[in-house]
This record gives C-alpha cells, structure tokens and sequence, in this order.
C-alpha cells in the first residue's frame, strides 16, 4: 500500500501536462482505476481485514486527490504565466500614426465648452432627445395655443392611447432647465449639450442639430451674471480677449427680459474672424445665441419659489460655434460622413481641450 501510494503520488508530481494529469486521475480514481479496485476489494473483506485496510485504503485515496488538485493548480498557474509572458504589452510605444479615426468637429466643439464651463464651476447635465410636451413647451412657458409652438417645426410622435402624452423630438435642449430644476435642488449652475430636432433643412439647418443649454439659478442672480458669463465663455472659446459682444432685446416665452446675443466679427486676409472692433473696416455682428433672465412662470413651473430663486439661460448652435472657429460653410456636411470631411476638419483623438493647452489646440 505505501508502494501504492509512492508511486501514485510520483506518477502526480511528475505529470508535465493538464491532459497528462487527467490521465493519472481516470488511471487511478476513475471507474476503472486502481485506486478505485482497492476500495473496491473493501466489501469482500472480513471486518478483521476490512478494519485493517480501510484507513489505509482511503488515506491512499485522500492523499491521491489532494496530490492531484496541487499539481492542477500548479500547472494552471504555469500556463497562465506562460500566456501572459506572449501577451506583453510596452506601454512606452508612441501612438501608431497610421490611425484612421477622427473627434468629429461636433464633439471637440461639446469637450471644449465642457471644459470652459467645468472651470465656471458648471455641471453637464442631459436630457432625452424623446421628450414629452410638457417639458419641451408647457414647463417653459410656451402654452398650447402658443405661436412659439408652431415655430419649432416639431417632429411629433403618431398619438399613442387616449391620455397617454403626447411624444415629440425635442426642438431645443431647454427642457433639459426643467427636469434639471425638478430633479436637483438650488444654487444650479449646469450646460446642457445635446442633439435637437426640427423639421427644417437647408444650407444652414438641418433636421438634427446640436445646442448647447445654460442654466444658472441662485438667489440674487441678475443680467450682469449672464453678461460677465457669456463674455468669459466666449472669449475662452475663441481663444481671443477683444471679443466684444452685444445683448439686443428680444423675446422668448422662457424668459424675460429675453436677449441676443451677438458677437463682433472682423476681417483677415480675406477671411471673416470672430474678435477685433466690428466698427472698423468692413466688420459686424453675428448673433451666436439666445439668453434671459429665467421666466418666474418657469421657476414656479419646477416648484421653486421665484420670490427666493432667481436665475439665467442661454441656448446655443453648437453646430454654429464649430463652424464659426472652424471655418466650414456647409452644415450639412457636417453630417454626411463623408471621409475626406472628416480627415480635414476632424480633431485627433488625443487632442483632449484643456484650458491650460488652449481649448482648440
Ligand atoms: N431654446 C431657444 C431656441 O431653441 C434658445 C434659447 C433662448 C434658450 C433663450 C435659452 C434662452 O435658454 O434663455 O431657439
């Protein structure tokens, strides 16, 4: 039996492969295993004998398994490191310069604005692109009977069941405000970017396109918050101090008082750039966004109390701003998927926007 068991267990310790190990197990313990005849034999036995051989037999048995577990645990370990050694990987190569993919001008345009508003202390906030009436126009105060409705050109769901409500592509980010004002409690500084829908398409519109909502509501907030924002967003956007912007009157159902916001263009070499003096030369102004004091029909709309909360919004093209700084002319290049487009105006993926780096860098 101590023969028995020496041998076994060198038969084990020797045993170079998982296959060869298996093989020992079926040659020992299997059905038809040696291991297996002694145990076997047992039932034959006188209980003189039985008594005499049992515990030797089933140590012979414990000893065999327990051998053949540690070796299996041994050899898994082996090939895990032998595997792992053909898998290095040297992170110190440069990026292979044969990479294909582009950062579409849409997402720089969304990482850079994330980045100028994080350093304003502004959250990234999203909301769906299905939205329901209620947070598209109601909340902010465009009522059914609303001619703002009808301007939107809005994509509408088919009716679903009678009381079920009425579905729609949303037509701006600024439901986003409300489900930002329902879900969080003030002060709330957040940007909204995101894709937005109307029924529209030319060279400058397109069915979908990008804006990019702000929302800032506190106590005390007045226009001199929105203006302060807008022109350090701006300026760090384009990468220019002389921007010099210009707040029109105007009107949406959201806020009030409402205004647009232009910016002073100027003239290089031909081309027409953001910044410098829009008086000089052959300059002007080109509106890049919508803004306001938060309506208190909206404040109250969410469940604040407008007497306490105060705030300011923007809504803007992102679509726009990209073209602006980056010089296309055609939107709806912007979404043909067109290779070549993409190669020339498209960003590298490592080209992450810092505002240390330069946001556009
Ligand atoms: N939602 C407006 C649009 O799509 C843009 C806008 C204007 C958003 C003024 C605002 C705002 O938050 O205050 O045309």
């Amino acid at each position: 039996m101590v023969d028995e068991q020496d041998q076994a267990l060198s038969e084990i310790a020797a045993a170079a492969t998982l296959a060869d190990l298996e093989a020992i197990r079926v040659a020992k313990l299997g059905k038809a295993g040696t291991i297996t005849a002694l145990l076997k034999m047992l039932g034959g036995m006188t209980p003189e004998q039985r008594q005499a051989e049992g515990p030797k037999i089933h140590a012979l048995r414990e000893a065999a398994t327990a051998a053949i577990a540690d070796r299996k645990a041994a050899l898994e370990a082996a090939a895990l490191d032998a595997r792992l050694a053909t898998e290095t990987l040297d992170m110190s190569l440069a990026v292979s310069n044969g990479s294909q993919g582009s950062v579409h001008p849409v997402s720089q345009v969304m990482d850079e604005l994330a980045e100028i508003f994080a350093d304003l202390g502004f959250a990234v906030a999203t909301g769906p692109e299905i939205e329901d009436d209620w947070h598209n126009f109601t909340a902010l105060n465009i009522p059914e009977t609303h001619p703002a409705r009808a301007m939107h050109d809005t994509f509408y769901f088919p009716d679903g069941e009678d009381g079920a409500k009425k579905m729609l592509l949303r037509t701006h980010t600024s439901p986003v405000q409300i489900r930002t004002m329902l879900n969080q409690k003030p002060p709330i500084r957040i940007i909204a970017p995101g894709r937005t829908y109307r029924s529209d398409s030319d060279a400058t519109h397109t069915p979908m396109f990008h804006q990019v909502e702000g929302l800032v509501i506190d106590r005390g907030i007045h226009m001199g918050h929105l203006k302060w924002t807008l022109e350090t967003f701006v300026k760090a956007f384009f990468e220019r101090d002389d921007i010099v912007l210009r707040l029109r009157p105007s009107f949406f159902p959201f806020t009030e008082p409402s205004a647009e916001v232009d910016v002073g263009f100027t003239w290089d070499k031909g081309r027409r750039v953001i910044g410098g003096d829009p008086a000089v030369g052959n300059g002007g102004w080109m509106e890049i966004l919508g803004s306001g004091m938060v309506h208190p029909k909206v404040i109250a709309a969410c469940g604040l109390d407008p007497d306490e909360w105060q705030g300011f919004a923007f809504g803007c093209g992102i679509d726009r701003l990209a073209m602006l700084k980056y010089g296309m002319d055609d939107l709806r290049a912007f979404f043909d998927g067109d290779l070549r487009w993409l190669k020339h105006y498209g960003f590298a993926a490592l080209d992450v926007p810092t505002l240390s780096g330069g946001v556009g860098a």
